[in-house]
């Protein structure tokens, strides 16, 4: 029997992921709707992942509380926390009217407790990976029967690129037409086990916070590039469509020259704003000539660089090249640490096994 005592408890886990067609622009603020779809590998959650623990229970009292990598943070005043806890708790009241005996969890103090297993200063970004596992976690302690592509449309109002990390594999955001967002989700276009041989090696060129953050950086670039508008109507759109052909046939020398030039893309358009965004540094450049070297030596496209709103590099490539392309590298930079990532599987069901009676 339960009792007001009782604290209701799941946990999950959610990877980080990196895009290959990159998402820089919003149409919406409010809704977090995209100028443009983009397209994403997981990684996997040995390398990189956040871990979350969602609790709730009668006894709880005061407001909801995130303590994240120890720190409480101030869920209060995060629009976007607050926009993904309504919708989670409006999904649950919907269960709640139907089903009379379900404990009223939508009504109770929510507890959340998240942690990285990679240094957040190591300028990596986590908020997809934390928003990921936010929702998923709730999900799973309100026994929420949508699917991960229904829960992606929750996850993408904390985060645009945390509705990507729902899935393993490869993951496109659709931009969607409608205004309420409705189709503004994330699905898989193949899973990890489709292209087992894909690798990806983070080089961290710099574990400083970065300059400008992406929210902001990316309203600067809607407001001002004078290149952006092409990118968003024209370049991505087919780009969309050539890199998912690329992936479905395993197609690495496309997939590598679509990564690269959207990567150049997404810089250009930073460059092109103002103030100018500059978020890579002569590290990354050497990042860049690292690859093109070892591109050059093999006669062909054996790996592919991609750059975030910071200068540190993620170089995708294939097992079977893996000396040739970590031989370039330890000569060309030797000073960068980094590590192989495998890729990853989707969000790993509850490990707790659901609710606590
Ligand atoms: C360069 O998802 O962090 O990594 O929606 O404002 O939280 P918000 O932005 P965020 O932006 C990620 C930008 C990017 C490209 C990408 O991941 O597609």
């Amino acid at each position: 029997m339960s009792s007001s005592n009782t604290v209701y408890r799941a946990s999950t886990t959610a990877p980080v992921n990196i895009a290959v067609i990159k998402y820089w622009g919003k149409r919406d603020t409010a809704l977090n709707l995209p100028t443009n779809s983009s397209l994403s590998v997981t990684l996997s959650q040995k390398s990189l992942r956040t871990h979350t623990t969602a609790s709730c229970s009668e006894s709880f009292s005061g407001p909801d509380t995130l303590i994240l990598n120890g720190e409480k943070e101030d869920i209060q005043s995060s629009k976007r926390t607050q926009a993904c806890l309504k919708h989670l708790r409006s999904l649950r009241q919907e269960l709640e009217s139907k089903d009379a005996s379900l404990p009223k969890l939508s009504k109770w103090t929510l507890r959340l407790v998240s942690a990285n297993n990679f240094p957040t200063a190591a300028g990596l970004a986590s908020s997809a990976a934390g928003f990921a596992a936010l929702v998923r976690a709730i999900a799973d302690l309100y026994e929420l029967p949508q699917s991960p592509k229904e829960l992606s449309l929750i996850a993408r109002q904390g985060s645009g690129s945390a509705c990507r990390s729902l899935m393993g594999g490869y993951v496109a955001w659709r931009a969607g037409t409608n205004e309420d967002g409705s189709d503004s989700l994330a699905e898989e276009v193949a899973p990890l086990s489709h292209w087992p041989e894909m690798r990806a090696l983070i080089l961290i060129v710099s574990a400083e916070k970065k300059g400008v953050p992406s929210t902001a950086g990316m309203q600067t670039t809607v407001e001002t590039s004078t290149l952006a508008p092409a990118r968003f109507k024209e370049i991505v759109p087919q780009r969309m469509q050539e890199i998912e052909k690329a992936i479905k046939e395993r197609d690495f020398e496309t997939f590598a020259r679509i990564t690269m030039q959207d990567s150049n893309s997404f810089h250009a358009i930073c460059l092109d704003s103002w103030p100018p965004i500059h978020y890579l540094n002569d590290v990354s450049r050497a990042a860049m000539n690292a690859v093109e070297t070892a591109n050059r030596k093999a006669g062909k496209l054996i790996c592919a660089y991609t750059f975030d709103a910071g200068p540190n590099a993620v170089i995708y490539y294939l097992a079977e090249h893996a000396h040739q392309v970590a031989g370039v590298f330890r000569n060309i930079l030797p000073q960068v640490p980094g590590w192989e990532g495998e890729f990853g599987g989707s969000i790993r069901p509850n490990e707790y096994g659901g609710l606590e009676q």
